[in-house]
Parts: C-alpha cells; sequence; structure tokens
C-alpha cells in the first residue's frame, strides 16, 4: 500500500514537473522573443530622438552662418556664442558648395557629408557616429552645407544596458514562473489524483467483490469432482453455483449500466417516458419478491406524467429504490411508490417501513460498493452499486436525490427530476 502511495505521488510528482517545465519553456520563448523585440525598439526610439535632437540643433545654428565671399562661415558665431552643441558632444561642419570640408567645431567628427549612421574606424577604435547635414541656400544660390554630427556611444551603452537587464533578469523570472506553475499545476493535477485514486480503489472493490462468488463456485466444483463428498449435497452445490453466478451476473450488469450512465461521451437516447407505466412495470416486477415476504408494495398517488428521458435510466431509478426497500424491510412491512408534478418537474417518492439508515451512513450511500452492513446486504445479494447507479442516472438528468431515514422505522427516498432535457436544475422545495 505504501509502494502504491509512493509510485502515484512519484507519477503525480512526474506530471506536475513536466507540466512546470513545458511552461517555463513556453513563457522565456515568450520573454526572449519580448525582450529582443523590445531591444529593436528602445534602438529605434533613441535613434529617433537623437536624430530630432540634431534637426533641432541644426535649426538653431543655421540662423548664425554667415556668407563671407562664397563661403559660408561660422567663426564669429564660434567666437561669440556659447557653443551649446558641444554640451551635446556634437560636431559642427560646415562644407563648401564642393561638398569640400571647410569648418569644424567640438570633437572630431567623420569627414563625409551624409545623413545617417557613419562608422569611424581608426586602427581598433570603431565608433558610430549619427549624422545630419542641411543646404546653406540664400536668394535660390547653393553656398555650402552645415552638418552635425553626434557619437552614438551613449545610446549604444543604454541598449547594451537595457540588454544585460533583460539577461540579468531571465533566471528570476525562469526561476518565479517554475515554482508557479509548480504550484499551480499541483492544484491541476488534482482532480487526476482523485480519479487515478478512485479508479484504483474502484478497481480493488470490484475484484473484491468477484472473490467471494469465485471462491463459493471454486469450491462447488471441488465437491463435484469428488463423488464421495457430493453424495446428496449435490442440489445445494447446484444452488450455491446457481447463487454465486447470479451474483456475479448481477455484479457485472450493474458495472456496465454504471459505466454507460456515466460515460459522458455516450449519448444516451431520450424518449418521451410515461413515468406512470413505468412504476407500474417496476411494482409488478417486483410484486413477488415482496409477497415472499409479506411486504405491502403498493403504487400510491401517481398521476399520469410524462417526460423526456433515457428510459432505461428512469428504470434503473425507479427499480433500485423499490429494491432497496424491500430488501432493507422487516417481514409485514410496507413500500409505497408515488409522484407529483411541480411546474417543470417531478418528483418520485419512495418510501419503506424497513431499518433505516444510520446518520452517519447516509453521506456515503451513493458511494459505489458502499453498504451500511455488509453481511446483511450480501445476504441479500447486494454489492453496493445500485444507489451509484440511482446517483449517476439522476445526475445525468439534471435532477436531484433527497434521502431521509429513521434507524428501526424506515427510510424515504425524494427524487426531482425535471420534466425536459437540458432544463435548469430545479431544487427541492
Ligand atoms: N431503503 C433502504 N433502507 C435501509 N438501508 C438502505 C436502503 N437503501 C439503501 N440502503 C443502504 O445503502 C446501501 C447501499 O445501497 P445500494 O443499493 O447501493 O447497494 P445494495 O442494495 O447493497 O446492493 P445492490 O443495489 O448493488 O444490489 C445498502 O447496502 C444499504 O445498507
Ligand atoms: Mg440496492
Amino acid at each position: 500500500m505504501e509502494l502504491d502511495t509512493n509510485l502515484r505521488v512519484t507519477i503525480v510528482n512526474k506530471i506536475r514537473l513536466k507540466l512546470a517545465l513545458w511552461f517555463v519553456c513556453t513563457v522565456m520563448l515568450l520573454y526572449s522573443a519580448g525582450g529582443v523585440a523590445s531591444l529593436f525598439v528602445f534602438k529605434a526610439m533613441l535613434t529617433r530622438s537623437v536624430d530630432m535632437s540634431l534637426e533641432d540643433l541644426i535649426a538653431e545654428i543655421r540662423p548664425s552662418v554667415q556668407i563671407s565671399g562664397e563661403n559660408p562661415s561660422l567663426q564669429y558665431w564660434s567666437s561669440t556664442a556659447q557653443v551649446r552643441p558641444t554640451s551635446l558632444l556634437a560636431t559642427v561642419q560646415l562644407w563648401d558648395e564642393h561638398k569640400k570640408l571647410i569648418e569644424e567645431y567640438g570633437p572630431e567628427g567623420v569627414r563625409r557629408l551624409e545623413d545617417g549612421s557613419l562608422k569611424i574606424v581608426e586602427g581598433a577604435k570603431k565608433e558610430v557616429v549619427r549624422s545630419k547635414f542641411s543646404r546653406i541656400e540664400s536668394k535660390g544660390v547653393l553656398y555650402g552645407y552645415l552638418q552635425l554630427q553626434v557619437s552614438t556611444k551613449p545610446q549604444d551603452d543604454a541598449i547594451k544596458q537595457f540588454a544585460l537587464a533583460v539577461l540579468a533578469i531571465a533566471p528570476f523570472v525562469a526561476g518565479g514562473v517554475g515554482g508557479c506553475a509548480y504550484l499551480f499545476s499541483g492544484q491541476a493535477v488534482r482532480p487526476i489524483e482523485r480519479t487515478m485514486l478512485l479508479l484504483r480503489r474502484f478497481v480493488a472493490d470490484a475484484g473484491h467483490e468477484l472473490n467471494t462468488p469465485v471462491a463459493t463456485i471454486e469450491a462447488c466444483l471441488e465437491t463435484i469432482r469428488d463423488p464421495d463428498k457430493l453424495g446428496e449435497m449435490s442440489t445445494d452445490v447446484m444452488n450455491m453455483m446457481e447463487r454465486a453466478s447470479e451474483r456475479m451476473r448481477h455484479l457485472a450488469k450493474d458495472l456496465v449500466t454504471l459505466a454507460r450512465i456515466e460515460d459522458p461521451e455516450a449519448e444516451l437516447l431520450r424518449v418521451t417516458c410515461d413515468l406512470k407505466e413505468m412504476a407500474e412495470t417496476v411494482v409488478s416486477n417486483l410484486l413477488p419478491v415482496a409477497m415472499e415476504r409479506n411486504i405491502d408494495l403498493n403504487l400510491e398517488k401517481f398521476p399520469e406524467v410524462k417526460m423526456t428521458a433515457h428510459a432505461e435510466s428512469i428504470l434503473e431509478i425507479m427499480s433500485n429504490l423499490v429494491e432497496n426497500a424491500i430488501k432493507y424491510s422487516e417481514e409485514n412491512g410496507k413500500v409505497s411508490i408515488s409522484a407529483e408534478q411541480r411546474d417543470h418537474s417531478v418528483l418520485i417518492t419512495v418510501t419503506d417501513t424497513g431499518i433505516g439508515i444510520p446518520a452517519e451512513s447516509i453521506d456515503m450511500i451513493f458511494d459505489r460498493f458502499y453498504r451500511v452492513d455488509k453481511s446483511r446486504s450480501r445476504d441479500v445479494g447486494g454489492s453496493g452499486l445500485g444507489l451509484s447507479i440511482v446517483k449517476a442516472a439522476v445526475d445525468r438528468h439534471g435532477g436531484q436525490v433527497h434521502v431521509e431515514s429513521e434507524l428501526g422505522r424506515g427510510t424515504t427516498f425524494r427524487v426531482l427530476l425535471p420534466l425536459h432535457h437540458r432544463q435548469k436544475r430545479s431544487g427541492f422545495a
């Protein structure tokens, strides 16, 4: 059992780890794509802002350009102005109309008249400058060009730092996402874990239920093989074998019925059912069993009610409840089935004056293979699946089942079913 639990924990942990890993991979892939995209956007924004600053500076300096002779000049400006461009580390260049550099102020720039990113390569020194120029014209005559250049090093450094920050945060993002994913996958896996547990328990219970009749048949076969032992016991042996095989047949039928009703994939054919007719069939089928134990089985107030439902499920609900009512009643008891039509639903009631159900067992009677008194219900051939079938069938029809019981006085099962399919659940009033 402990080994089983360990195995289950290992499987569940493996699933959780896998889920967490997949989640981390997906998030990190998105994080990387987001990081690269942000880098490009960041770079484009910085370049755009440098270009705008250069354009502003050109517009600011342009009025200070003097035309002396044939060439433009900034000498007066350089001797008098507070040279603002240098605060931006900009290079100011003046070119004549033949594109020859004639004046340069500020840090040494690239000797090329060109807009855009210009590379400076001087031995090991590699730098990129951003460059903008404007034509110097007067009365339609071209006198030269005013060009401004600025190093992109501060922007490149900012981009590098941004990239480093994205990389440095990555392990924390991965760790955080991984931790959360592992935690939340625990919640996601819980229903699977529960289903696994229920399935194991179900298989174990079903196997256990089969054990007794199989053991009975084996013992009977032993007796049959030994003619000395068989003697006059032959009828008893045959009867025992018949009962054992009947029990297995009953169990197999209940398992198939339950699996079919509970299978959400299985389409249950819904037809118009005459509930009164069905109740009459159930009563007449079980009357011989009731009479055998001198139990008064009655169909009480039961109006003509038609409902759209899976006929087999409705029959299962009625017959299991009436069968239980008879099985768990003492001789001379009373069992009745009645119905009452409400607005859009029908209330079916099965009442008995039987042994009743202890309060602590009420919540468990719908569980598979649960029996209050195992030895007693085994005597009457029950495997504990009847009420599970009832609950599954009621749920499948969007209804509710309710039980009231008093030990030694009797039990009442009430089943509320909507008359038509896909109707909103209605509660017990
Ligand atoms: N009307 C009732 N009165 C007293 N106890 C009941 C009644 N109906 C059900 N029970 C209790 O609930 C248990 C579960 O009922 P359920 O119908 O699921 O199983 P079962 O009758 O033992 O076997 P099966 O229906 O598979 O033949 C029963 O074993 C019994 O102890
Ligand atoms: Mg039963």
